[in-house]
């Protein structure tokens, strides 16, 4: 039976794998994580998940290297998934950001150097080449020959997206001189439910539940495409079981929609009846992002199957569900808090 590790995968993006390989593959899941995402604890979905796949559960700290003593030698798969995220992090503590993850890359490799590993999966973000886009007029929806560029490398909002580029080049490096099977993934606003408090969908389901009006809309102009965590799975897995060596794919969705769009249609879900207004958005926010997800969809087969606003739909009624039930589980679980 197929061995697979997810380091990092008590997140939102690895739970989703985790289960999706529990159901179509038949293979022994390992979990390892600090449960950094969700203050230490262990959610009590991801509990019963385990118990009821029998999956292991690691828990560790890998930023230390000791850690990965209670792993085992020799996955099959290795999903790279453990990182800090979250804007809200990268403000308040860049240099934490630049340890963590980089410390995560490092020691995850240089474990692989010892342990072996079938093919390994290294999970990116379309941080590392927005600013190529904004800088340079890169072409949107942007493919994976976009190179990667920091336009202030000292701003510290580009530590994530630092740590990410160490993480493509290390990833595709050392597999190449280790001789075991790499691909890379840059995911695009993956979305749904349990993803956390820290991203737009669930601000908006939170605004909307607190009853804000007029409702402010945040740069109104920009255009994001939103790629739901079924999708991104897919994506992921696809990319790890048949994507050739060393490649790199975007995985997202080509829907590219205004935030007006996405909150004029959230405001229909949840029955809005007041005023919208307009507001700037934060600096530094990109005007455009959409991947050009031909290659994953020629090479992988890839395709997204779920709509943006069917997408939506479901996890704008799953927070509005979640916080009518609100406990303390709220800021616990669901959290991205250390
Ligand atoms: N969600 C997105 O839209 C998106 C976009 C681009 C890239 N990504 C990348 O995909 C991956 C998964 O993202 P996600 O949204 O599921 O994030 P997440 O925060 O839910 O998951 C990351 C996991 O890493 C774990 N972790 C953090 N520090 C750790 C440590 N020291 N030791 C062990 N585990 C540790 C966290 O506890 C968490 O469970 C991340 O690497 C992220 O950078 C996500």
């Amino acid at each position: 039976m197929k061995k697979v590790l997810l380091l990092g995968g008590a997140g939102f993006i690895g739970f989703n794998i985790a289960k999706y390989l529990a159901e179509h593959r038949h293979c022994e899941i390992t979990i390892a994580d600090n449960f950094f995402r969700g203050g230490g604890k262990v959610d009590p979905l991801l509990q019963s998940f385990v118990k009821e796949h029998s999956v292991q559960l690691v828990k560790g700290d890998f930023t230390q290297p000791g850690a990965f003593q209670q792993l085992q030698r020799g996955y099959d798969e290795l999903y790279m998934l453990a990182s800090v995220v979250g804007v809200d992090y990268v403000n308040k503590m860049p240099h934490e950001i630049i340890r963590i993850n980089t410390a995560l890359i490092y020691n995850t490799l240089e474990w692989l150097r010892e342990a072996g590993c079938g093919k390994v999966l290294f999970t990116s973000t379309s941080e590392c080449y927005a600013g190529a886009v904004e800088q340079f007029d890169y072409p949107v929806p942007t493919p994976e020959t976009v190179p990667l560029t920091i336009s202030d490398i000292a701003h510290p909002r580009f530590t994530y997206a630092v740590t990410k580029m160490l993480g493509e080049s290390g990833f595709i490096n050392y597999a190449e001189q280790l001789g075991f099977g790499c691909s890379v993934v840059r995911y695009h606003n993956v979305y749904g439910p349990r993803m956390g408090f820290k991203h737009v969908i669930p601000h908006l389901a939170q605004r909307f539940h607190a009853g804000e009006n007029p409702f402010k809309i945040y740069g109104h102009d920009q255009t994001r495409s939103f790629n739901f965590v079924s999708d991104a799975v897919r994506g992921t897995v696809l990319a790890m079981e048949q994507g050739a060596n060393s490649e790199i794919y975007h995985i997202g969705s080509q829907q590219e929609i205004t935030i007006e769009q996405l909150v004029r249609h959230a405001g229909d879900i949840v029955g809005f009846t007041g005023e919208y207004e307009y507001a700037p958005t934060y600096p530094g926010s990109v005007s455009r992002r959409c991947p050009d997800i031909s290659k994953a969809q020629e090479q992988l087969g890839y395709e997204p199957q779920v709509d943006w606003k069917q997408g939506l739909q479901t996890t704008v009624e799953w927070y509005l569900d979640y916080l009518a039930n609100a406990t303390e589980l709220h800021e616990s679980f669901y959290d991205n808090k250390s």
